[in-house]
């Protein structure tokens, strides 16, 4: 049982709210109804029952519900999702994104829920968007710093998580250098938890905001050349975004140093160059990945000067793209290793619409995670993350 079920639904603010209040920046509240799906006929509810898409309409939300198309309590990662529950998250962010008139707005959808940001290694974009994503939807926010914890006397990693669960949260947001992290989590805890990155492994968020802006600007993503290039061996975002390209379709190319990049993720359906030369006019979207630098032991190339000769995206290599090629890139950029400041800059460049859709996706997730469901929603076994998933 989750502390969610434990509340009587008359001490539920969220009940008892009335539906899809949204607080303009002005102070004024706009109502919205819910976008989200009624029940389908045939006993199916949700977007899943009538197309791999929710009906792509803002102002009509019809329910507060989290659609029955969606059934996991947590968000690990994107390998174990299937491309109709990517597609619903992408489309639940379309319509946060939407409701909140570019993620400025703010919704009372998941008033009185708490949501807790338990950060274990350095980030900018990640926790500020979870945590603003969090206040739009009208949750609590708690900043969880381990440096200043009881974590320094001795306490275990899942005591310190069971203490926090146990004041009334709704969700956990983590991030931690070792791979696996949120899944034992999820092991012992009975409310959400977010992936936000742990270690190489994944960082499902940044993958699903990268395939929402080629969504936003290229629509299907069927047959779509992406070349994600860099640091392959350790990169969470890579890892995330191949999943999600390849369960909806997309033809992934993976690019950079032949010590970063192995042969071997051939096995997976993509294809391996290290000629960025070779494959830039193929591509229709490009996403530069920075060297991660601070998961290496060794050196794997001789000097970062000699990388961004081979690999950084230049103005040069963007004559000979295709016109409308995208450039997008996780962040934090390096400019002058992965890009060039006039590639980082230029008229395809969707790194900042990036961040913007973080906000979109996170809100989308939180919302699945600790929004209203149906008491029966099934409970999904967590097996342990191998070993061999996290190896470049
Ligand atoms: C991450 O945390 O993995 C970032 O989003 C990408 C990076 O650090 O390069």
């Amino acid at each position: 049982m989750t502390s969610r079920d434990k509340t009587s639904p008359t001490s539920d603010p969220r009940k008892r709210r009335s539906r899809g209040e949204v607080r303009k920046k002005t102070g004024q509240t706009a109502t919205l109804r819910p976008a989200f799906p009624s029940p389908q006929r045939g006993g199916q509810s949700g977007a899943l029952a009538q197309s791999p898409s929710l009906p792509m309409t803002p102002t009509s939300f019809q329910s507060e519900r989290v659609p029955a198309g969606w059934q996991h309590r947590h968000l690990l990662d994107l390998e174990r999702l299937t491309g109709d529950e990517i597609r619903l998250l992408l489309d639940t962010a379309a319509l946060f994104k939407e409701a909140t008139d570019h993620c400025r707005r703010k919704l009372t959808v998941l008033t009185g829920s708490t949501v807790v940001n338990l950060f274990f290694e350095n980030s900018t974009r990640t926790r500020t968007s979870f945590s603003l994503a969090a206040r739009r939807l009208g949750a609590d926010v708690i900043d969880f710093s381990a440096s200043t914890s009881s974590l320094s006397k001795g306490e275990s990693f899942i005591d310190t998580a069971r203490n926090l669960e146990a004041m009334g949260i709704d969700a956990v947001v983590v991030r931690h250098s070792t791979p696996g992290t949120p899944h034992l989590l999820a092991q012992h805890l009975d409310v959400g938890v977010i992936n936000a990155g742990d270690g190489p492994h994944e960082h499902p968020t940044q993958g699903l905001l990268d395939i929402f802006s080629i969504r936003e600007r290229l629509g299907d993503l069927t047959g779509v050349t992406v070349g994600l290039v860099g640091d392959i061996a350790h990169s969470r975002t890579a890892r995330s975004n191949l999943w999600g390209l390849l369960k909806l379709g997309a033809k992934v190319i993976l690019c950079g140093p032949p010590t970063l990049v192995s042969q071997r993720w051939r096995e997976l359906g993509v294809e391996v160059s290290h000629d960025l030369d070779a494959i830039v006019p193929r591509c229709d979207v490009l996403n530069l990945l920075r060297i991660q630098f601070e998961r290496q032991n060794t050196r794997p190339f001789p000097s970062v000067r000699e990388y961004a000769h081979l690999y950084a995206m230049t103005s040069d290599r963007l004559t000979r793209a295709k016109p409308d090629l995208l450039i997008l890139a996780p962040g934090p950029i390096n400019r002058g290793v992965e890009m060039t400041a006039e590639v980082a800059d230029c008229r395809q460049s969707l790194i900042l619409d990036q961040v913007t859709n973080g906000l979109a996706v996170r809100m989308g997730v939180l919302w699945l995670t600790c929004g209203p469901r149906e008491p029966a929603a099934a409970r999904v076994h967590v097996p342990p993350v191998s070993d061999a998933r996290t190896r470049g």
